[in-house]
């Protein structure tokens, strides 16, 4: 058996009732979880009383609590004793900018600076954490500062959650990826704007150059962008296809902004792994999706925020009359989805709307026609598959890494709960405890 260390009391002698944001382990101390409800997203199942072993910021052994003794446990483990919660597999996003402040939208974003971006980007790396997302895509950030954020958190230097960073949106000129506040004499153009298929591939090799994870590239028009139309395609089909074959062939996957049917039709021809936001999907989409294993990744939250606060952080009214019409179809085509059985990924667009309350989506989701179940599943396990790394994170399971979440009560029985996390561990490392 196991000397027990009760983190609880180990945590209420130092007077912390935490949340802290320094780890209060090292990743190489051995742990024991006490999972009175445990999610098993693999399974769509939920268990009770269960064990889970941690050595090395990895899973070594799960078992029931009540047949103990069958399991391996390393003499000098750490208890967590989370036996009056439910436990799950830490969250994911498969559309944030942690670059961006919500705050700061339209004419008063040409004021912040990449050295500053970056900044916000590391306090909303924590507040992404402490929400209980343990691995989010960044899909766009100026420069490359994403990827700086990502390799400061994989040095511990910072807290956040494993990124998957994009680096610079690749988009045509004057469209979506582009920024268009500035009348011509100012020659302003955004790092990712290239046209023509070689121009687009050459695009895709730089952000590899410089160490994106994940291409992305807009494919239509947008809400946010001046002058562009939601429902008007961005790229040929050429482009397109130029630019997934070549990231493919570097071993990247691909995210496209496209919210009209059309733009979004094309990109699915041209190959992409998800399509973002997604909101006038057709049927034939829908079809297309579903055959090629397409996911949508549809921010179906965001709409109230943009509605509700965006005047005043700044979105420009064309921006605001273009959500109007956007939103409320986006979660009809995303209840057509969930009817339709397309992969569903979960993507907020955090940064549009404010980090730390990505989870407030869930219950849109499930609103919206997906089960509490599916709707976890989509954010864990469903999102490592998007994101190629489902044999080492999206559940809790021997041999992954230990991303690891709790909460008060059991998400299934109210999704909302997953909008305040008690627990949050990363790799082993307990970084929340309230
Ligand atoms: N970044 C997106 C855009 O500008 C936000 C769209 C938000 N609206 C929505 N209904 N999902 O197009």
């Amino acid at each position: 058996m196991f000397k027990v260390h009760l983190l609880k009391t180990f945590g209420a002698a130092l007077g912390l009732s935490f949340a802290v944001s320094t780890a209060v382990m090292a990743a190489d101390e051995a742990s024991v979880i006490y999972a009175g409800t445990l999610l098993d997203v693999e399974n769509g199942t939920v268990q009770t009383d269960r064990v889970i072993v941690i050595e090395d910021g990895r899973i070594t052994a799960i078992g029931s609590r009540a047949t103990l003794d069958d399991i391996d446990v390393p003499s000098d483990a750490t208890l967590i004793d989370l036996s009056d919660m439910t436990v799950l597999p830490g969250l994911s996003d498969s559309h944030v900018h942690l670059t961006s402040d919500a705050s700061i939208h339209g004419y008063k974003r040409l004021q912040v600076s990449t050295p500053r971006a970056a900044i916000t980007g590391v306090v909303n790396a924590e507040k992404t954490l402490m929400a209980g997302f343990t691995t989010v895509r960044n899909l766009g950030a100026p420069g490359f500062a994403d990827i700086d954020l990502m390799n400061a958190i994989d040095a511990g230097d910072i807290p956040g959650p494993h990124m998957i960073p994009a680096g610079r949106s690749i988009g045509i000129t004057g469209g979506h990826c582009d920024n268009n506040l500035l009348p011509y004499e100012y020659q302003k153009k955004s790092g990712g704007v290239a046209d023509g298929p070689w121009a687009v591939r050459a695009k895709v090799r730089e952000n590899n150059k410089y160490g994106a994870k994940v291409i992305k590239f807009c494919g239509t028009g947008g809400v946010l962008s001046k002058g562009t139309k939601i429902g008007a395609q961005q790229f040929s089909f050429e482009e397109m296809k130029a630019i997934v074959d070549e990231a493919h062939l570097l071993g990247l996957k691909v995210a496209v902004h496209a919210h009209g049917a059309e733009g979004v039709e094309t990109a699915i021809r041209a190959g992409v792994d998800s399509v973002e936001h997604a909101s006038l999907i057709s049927d034939e989409g829908l079809r297309m999706a579903k055959r090629k294993g397409t996911y949508l990744s549809m921010d179906i939250y965001v709409s109230d925020y943009i509605l509700s606060e965006g005047e005043a952080a700044g979105i420009l009214e064309e921006s605001l009359a273009k959500e109007r019409t956007v939103g409320k179809a986006q979660r009809e085509r995303f209840q057509a989805a969930a009817k339709a059985g397309v992969n569903l990924a979960f993507g907020s667009d955090a940064g549009v709307y404010p980090h730390g309350q990505n989870g407030r989506q869930f219950s849109y989701m499930v609103e919206w026609g997906l089960t509490p179940m599916q709707a976890i599943q989509a954010s864990t396990i469903g999102n490592a598959k998007l994101f190629d790394v489902a044999s080492d994170r999206g559940s809790i399971t021997v041999g992954k890494r230990a991303d690891i979440i709790a909460v008060d009560s059991n998400p299934i029985d109210d999704v909302s709960v997953l909008e305040d996390v008690g627990f949050v561990m990363k790799d082993g490392v307990v970084y929340k405890q309230d």
